[in-house]
């Protein structure tokens, strides 16, 4: 099963997940280390204040990577890193030297980098004076940000992603109060993807006017979604499946490739979603040069109209009140240690619905990847089960490929065992393994696995 000329294999990590030195060489807090602080809100109350301690450690994990065949690199720049409150006249040095190390030796490896630049640490000054992504000036404030990277990054850095997961930071930041800054609220989503959005779009401005034609880069979003698969054959669970995929990727993807939102969320919202005038259209339509995906699993999706599930795995916080979506999982499947079935039949189908609904856009899969409770025995992790997730995730890539598929690239998450949000140190994503006691770094069998893939481009039969 080969992979087509060309295709990227790259590795993912982000800032807050790896990098440690929370507060070292000028850095200003962010928003998850004010919310690591906030007893109950980690497993463990763990927190990224060393982690992976990627910041002293960077040149070693480059030639690990560069050990492995790693082709691309993902990682996110750390915007109070760059600007410790937030805005541009706060410019630290010391940020801006740690990445340009980070990129250089990239690229004296030949790997080739792929930067975030908003992966989900706001500066914490931001969130007190601008009320974090509810603010009407946040995505003025992201655009400096992003011009600044742009301009001190951009002559090596050729592949910029503007935002991770605006569904992530809207629905568990601002819905659910799961992830930093902790809000619930049934409106308070709508009105941060909308600023999200617009923080995108004018990032991706800005490189466009001032930067692109020069460095001959590529920017865009990346964007998670679930697959979602209708209950049974009825059209009601049909257009169930139908209207959860809407609120999941088309909210953020159809501003971008079709100039508003869908008509299920106008409809079912009214008021809480903001709406997208002419210049907002403007801005939005066609601001992305690839689709980024993030894709971890599937579920059911039911008609529940007129039900409560306000109990339901994604009710509260407006998710699945408003849809009147009921989900669940086949008893059959196997989770991972996120209870998240593994269903790579679902990654095909995903593909397939895109490529279909966006006019067959180039995507890339900038995360994909399980948590295990991995043990290391004599030096060694054998971690079976990430391997038939990474074997059969990729066969499912392959066929979506086969099926006309336009998937250019695919990005393991992830690189390393790293803080895992709410969910602390406890649950292991690496492909190689760390001893956060000692920050020694053990490749897992799966990184092997990747690496024989990367290699030959292509997949074993399974
Ligand atoms: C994504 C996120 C990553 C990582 C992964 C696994 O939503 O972008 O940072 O945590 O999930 O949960």
């Amino acid at each position: 099963m080969t992979f087509p000329e060309n295709f990227i294999w790259g590795a993912a990590t982000s800032a807050y997940q790896i990098e440690g030195a929370h507060l070292t060489d000028g850095k200003g807090p962010s928003i998850w280390d004010a919310f690591c602080e906030i007893p109950g809100k980690v497993a463990n109350n763990e927190n990224g204040n060393i982690a992976c301690d990627h910041y002293h450690l960077f040149r070693q994990d480059v030639k690990l990577m560069k050990q492995l065949g790693i082709q691309a690199y993902r990682f996110s720049i750390s915007w109070p890193r760059i600007f410790p409150n937030g805005r541009k006249d706060s410019l630290n040095q010391a940020g801006i030297d740690f990445y340009n190390q980070l990129i250089d030796c990239l690229l004296e490896h030949d790997i080739t980098p792929w930067v975030t630049l908003y992966h989900w640490d706001l500066p914490l000054a931001l969130q007190f004076e601008e009320d974090g992504w509810l603010g009407k000036n946040i995505s003025d404030l992201f655009a400096d940000y992003a011009e600044c990277c742009f301009e001190h990054f951009g002559d090596r850095v050729k592949h910029w992603i503007t935002i991770n997961e605006a569904w992530v930071i809207s629905i568990l930041g601002y819905g659910q109060g799961v992830f930093a800054p902790g809000r619930i609220s049934n409106s308070e989503p709508y009105l941060a993807g909308h600023n999200i959005l617009l923080a995108h779009g004018k990032a991706v401005k800005k490189y466009r006017e001032k930067f692109q034609s020069n460095q001959q880069g590529q920017i865009g979003i990346t964007n998670n979604c679930d697959w979602r698969e209708p209950k049974t054959d009825k059209p009601e669970d049909k257009e169930a499946a139908a209207r959860a995929l809407d609120f999941f990727l088309s909210w953020f993807a159809d501003p971008i490739y079709k100039g508003d939102y869908p008509e299920s969320m106008k409809s079912r919202l009214g008021d809480r979603l903001p709406p997208i005038d002419e210049e907002t259209r403007a801005l939005l339509l066609g601001s992305s040069d690839f689709f980024g995906l993030n894709h971890y699993t599937t579920m059911f999706a039911a008609d529940a109209t007129g039900q409560d599930i306000s109990s339901d795995v994604y009710g509260n916080g407006g998710l699945s009140e408003d849809q009147e979506v009921a989900l669940s999982t086949d008893p059959d499947w196997s989770l991972t240690s996120m209870k998240w079935a593994v269903v790579p039949w679902g990654c095909k189908n995903l593909l397939q619905w895109i490529s279909k609904r966006y006019d067959n856009p180039p995507i890339y899969i900038t995360e994909n990847g399980c948590a295990y409770d991995d043990q290391i025995e004599d030096g060694v992790v054998d971690d079976k089960e990430r391997v038939h997730f990474f074997q059969s995730y990729l066969k499912g890539c392959h066929e979506a490929i086969a099926s006309g598929v336009d998937l250019r690239g695919y990005f393991a998450w992830s690189l390393f065992d790293n803080f895992e949000w709410a969910s602390g140190y406890e649950k292991r994503f690496g492909i190689i393994h760390v001893d956060f006691k000692t920050q020694v770094r053990t490749p897992k069998a799966s990184a092997h696995f990747y690496s024989e893939t990367i290699k030959s481009n292509s997949l074993k039969d399974i």
